[in-house]
């Protein structure tokens, strides 16, 4: 595909290289189109290289080849990352003084800005209603990353992970739908761990690879997302809120907070049934003679948890409790839309369904452990189990195609 790489004078310009080799490397064609001022973070000798085309900043060189108009109208995607503050500015008002600006003027294909500046410059209304008016007009803007800025200081500005850019363009380049444009979604990701003392917990082997495919998915397909991660060690989804969790007890207030105003809740973490009754405040010694036991106490059923707040909730509005296609809109007892995941070892349907019953969730995502699935690798397959509708089988392949099945049910169910 013919990918129009724009490149603004961002302190984060460098890991642009890194995005641009991503694209060469997986076979797109790209023309890199920098400001004028960009190329004082990194130089034409370096885009020229990395791309194997010219790269010029303005609108009057190879003037017989219009470059102004063509690299836009042939472009498949144009990605401008880092976004500045100043390119958001020109971009939301139609400005067209140099080669980026008026290519994302003529360009039809999907647009991706991926901005990066401090927090003060994107918390500032102009930039919030410059971001707006892109949205509206269809561009999709990432949200930036929360961490470390330039300098001494942290906060939301910061350029996502190249490699999570690439991911959004690469499903945006799909044509993955954006029917979750609006909505607010909250993914639950990792596995738990409960303390024993300071040193020592009881955990679970989840990487956290399903929860974040399906926090990047919803990205993709336009949602607002808060990923909820529990002792994950993955790079950060672009664009995706992320909470850091480690206990069951932790990932609840988590889950609870970010999703009383959502539209949908997908919990793909692999929560701890069990804690340790008691945290003890230094490591236990090695004794002598038997082990010690240890006594464990139940943690809350967050998903039970969810249904249960939903059908009060829907009671109260005068709504039935069993959640379908359509009962979900106009309740305003959110979340709309709840799934489950549930991974078993035996009787995985029969279990599954019993389960879905039992939690009153909308959708349970049903894998089986083990043979190179569920835990730590990049596929899995499942049977997605459907309240009042018929499972859906997803085959092996890639965790995203999972997450792809579950969004578009979801999708359907927020209509
Ligand atoms: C060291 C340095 C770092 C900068 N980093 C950013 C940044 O991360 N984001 C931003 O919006 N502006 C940043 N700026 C300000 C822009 O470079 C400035 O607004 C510039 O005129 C933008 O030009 P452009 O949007 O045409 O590329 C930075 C400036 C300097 C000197």
């Amino acid at each position: 595909m013919r990918v129009v790489l724009g490149v603004s004078a961002g302190i984060a310009a460098y890991k642009a290289c890194e995005l641009l080799r991503l694209f060469t490397e997986s076979g797109h064609e790209v023309r890199v189109v920098p400001t004028r001022d960009a190329l004082r973070f990194v130089g034409e000798p370096t885009w020229a290289a990395l791309s194997g085309h010219p790269v010029t900043v303005d609108v009057w060189d190879g003037v017989h080849e219009v470059p102004h108009v063509r690299l836009g109208q042939q472009a498949d995607l144009v990605v401008v990352a880092p976004a500045t503050a100043d390119v958001l500015a020109k971009a939301a008002h139609g400005l067209a003084g140099d080669l980026l600006t008026t290519t994302l003027l003529t360009a039809r294909c999907p647009v991706v800005f991926a901005p990066a500046m401090h927090t003060e410059m994107w918390e500032h209304p102009a930039t919030v209603a410059n971001v707006a008016t892109l949205r509206e007009r269809g561009s999709i803007v990432i949200d930036p990353a929360v961490g470390r800025l330039t300098g001494v200081d942290t906060g939301p500005g910061r350029l996502p992970d190249p490699a999570e850019i690439f991911e959004i363009c690469r499903t945006v380049m799909a044509g993955r739908p954006r029917d979750l444009e609006g909505r607010k979604v909250v993914v639950s990701a990792g596995g738990t761990r409960e303390a024993l003392d300071p040193v020592r917990f009881l955990g679970n082997r989840s990487s956290g690879l399903q929860g974040y495919a399906l926090a990047r998915t919803a990205v993709a397909r336009g949602a607002e997302v808060t990923l909820v991660a529990a002792n994950v060690s993955l790079p950060d989804p672009a664009g995706a809120k992320v909470v850091r969790v480690e206990s069951a007890l932790e990932l609840r207030e988590a889950v609870l907070t970010a999703s009383a105003d959502a539209d949908a809740v997908v919990m793909a973490a692999a929560v701890a049934d069990f804690r340790p009754a008691v945290r003890r405040e230094s490591k236990i010694k090695k004794r002598d003679g038997e082990p010690e036991p240890i006594e464990l106490v139940k943690n809350p059923d967050i998903l039970a948890e969810l249904g249960e707040r939903r059908r009060a909730a829907r009671q109260a509005a005068g709504v039935g409790s069993v959640p379908g296609p359509g009962a979900s809109s106009g309740v305003g007892a959110p979340p709309y839309v709840i799934v489950g995941f549930a991974a078993e070892t035996d009787d995985v349907l029969a279990n599954g369904q019993a389960k879905l019953a039992r939690k009153g969730c909308d959708l349970l995502v049903v894998n089986q452990v083990g043979e190179g699935l569920a835990f730590g690798t990049p596929d899995n397959a499942a049977t997605v189990l459907v309240a009042g509708g018929s499972p859906v089988e997803v085959p092996r392949g890639p965790k995203e195609d999972l997450a792809d099945t579950v969004w578009g049910l979801v999708a359907a169910r927020l209509v």
